[in-house]
C-alpha cells in the first residue's frame, strides 16, 4: 500500500503523472465525476485547517465520492486520550483513504504503519505538509511552464514553515535551482534542511535578510506566513512577526514574469493591493490544490480500480 507521509514517497516520475492527471482534470472535470463512486475520505484534522480539509473534501466529492471526519482534536476521542494509532485502526473500517493533519511531528508516519489504507499527512507540525507541495509543483507547471531553471525565493518563516520544507525537499530534484532563503536569523531554515538536503544534493542557495535586494533575481517568490502557533513565547512572535510585509512599491523592484505564491492562510506579510497585480497567483495556487488532491486521491486509490 502507498502512503504519502513525505514529498520524497513520490518519486519525480509519479510526480508527472500526478500533475499530468491534474492539468487533465482542469481540461475536463466531468470525465473524473464518478471515478471514486462508493469510496469514502476521512479527514482527520487534529489541527486547524481552512484550505487542505475543504479541498480534500471537494476533490473526493468531485470525484463522486463521499466523505467523513473531524475538524479539531477537541471534537475527536484524542480529547479523551485515545492514540493515533488506535484511531487510525478504527478509521481503517470507516473509509477507504484518509489525510491527516497533526500538530506533532511524524504523527501521519505512525498513523501509517498501523492503518490498512492509504494515509496521506495533510500537515505534520513544522516538519512536511507534501500536499501543499503538490499544489505549489502543479501552479509553478501551469503557470511558469516549467519546474527547473528556476530562481526561487522563500521569505518570512523558514524555520517553522512545512510547507517551504517540503518544497525544497521537492524542487532539488529538478535541473537548475537556485535558492535564496529571506529570513531574520532566529527564523533560518533548519540545519537538517541546509546539510542534508541543499548541501548534500550541491543545490545553490543564499541566505538573506533584506527582500528589496534579491527581488530583480527571483522567477518566483514565495511567501509564508510566521507561524504563531509553533513560537514558544509570544514575545518573540511579536518581535518577528512583522519582518517582511510585502507591498506594491516591493512588486516595484521584481521581474515583469515573477511570480507571487503564498501557500496561505495570510495574515500581513502580503498587503492586500498586491492581490491586484496579475504576478500575485496565490488564490489560483489554493483552486489547484483541489485538482491536484483528485489527482493523488486518485493515485493513491488506483490499485482498487478508483
Ligand atoms: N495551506 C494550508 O495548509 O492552508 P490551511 O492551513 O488552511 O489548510
Amino acid at each position: 500500500m502507498k502512503h504519502l507521509i513525505s514529498p520524497l514517497d513520490l518519486s519525480v516520475s509519479e510526480l508527472k503523472e500526478i500533475l499530468d492527471l491534474a492539468g487533465d482534470i482542469i481540461l475536463d472535470p466531468g470525465k473524473y465525476a464518478n471515478v471514486c463512486h462508493g469510496k469514502k475520505l476521512a479527514t482527520l484534522f487534529y489541527e486547524p485547517s481552512t484550505r487542505t480539509r475543504l479541498s480534500f473534501e471537494a476533490a473526493m466529492l468531485n470525484l463522486g465520492g463521499s466523505v467523513l471526519g473531524f475538524s479539531s482534536a477537541d471534537s475527536s476521542s484524542a480529547a479523551k486520550g485515545e492514540s493515533v494509532a488506535d484511531t487510525i485502526r478504527v478509521i481503517s473500517s470507516y473509509a477507504d483513504i484518509c489525510a491527516m493533519r497533526h500538530p506533532k511531528e511524524g504523527a501521519p508516519l505512525v498513523a501509517s504503519t498501523y492503518s490498512s489504507i492509504p494515509v496521506i499527512n495533510a500537515g505534520d507540525g513544522g516538519h512536511n505538509h507534501p500536499t501543499q507541495t503538490l499544489t505549489d509543483l502543479l501552479t509553478i507547471q501551469i503557470l511558469k511552464g516549467r519546474l527547473d531553471n528556476l530562481t526561487v525565493g522563500f521569505c518570512g518563516d523558514l524555520k517553522f514553515g512545512r510547507t517551504v520544507h517540503s518544497l525544497i525537499n521537492a524542487l532539488v530534484r529538478y535541473e537548475n535551482i537556485n535558492f535564496v532563503l529571506i529570513s531574520p536569523d532566529e527564523l533560518k531554515i533548519p540545519t537538517y534542511l541546509r546539510e542534508e538536503v541543499l548541501d548534500a544534493n550541491h543545490v545553490s542557495y543564499k541566505e538573506v535578510k533584506v527582500l528589496e535586494e534579491v527581488m530583480p533575481q527571483l522567477d518566483l517568490l514565495y511567501m509564508t506566513r510566521v507561524q504563531k502557533e509553533r513560537f514558544f513565547n509570544e514575545e518573540d512572535y511579536i518581535r518577528l512577526k512583522d519582518s517582511f510585509i510585502l507591498d506594491t512599491k516591493k512588486m516595484e523592484y521584481a521581474k515583469k514574469d515573477m511570480l507571487v505564491l503564498h501557500p496561505l492562510p495570510r495574515v500581513n506579510e502580503i498587503a492586500t493591493e498586491v492581490d491586484k497585480d496579475p504576478r500575485a497567483v496565490y488564490f489560483k495556487q489554493a483552486e489547484f490544490g483541489v485538482y491536484v488532491r483528485m489527482a493523488l486521491i486518485m493515485k493513491l486509490l488506483e490499485d482498487e480500480s478508483c
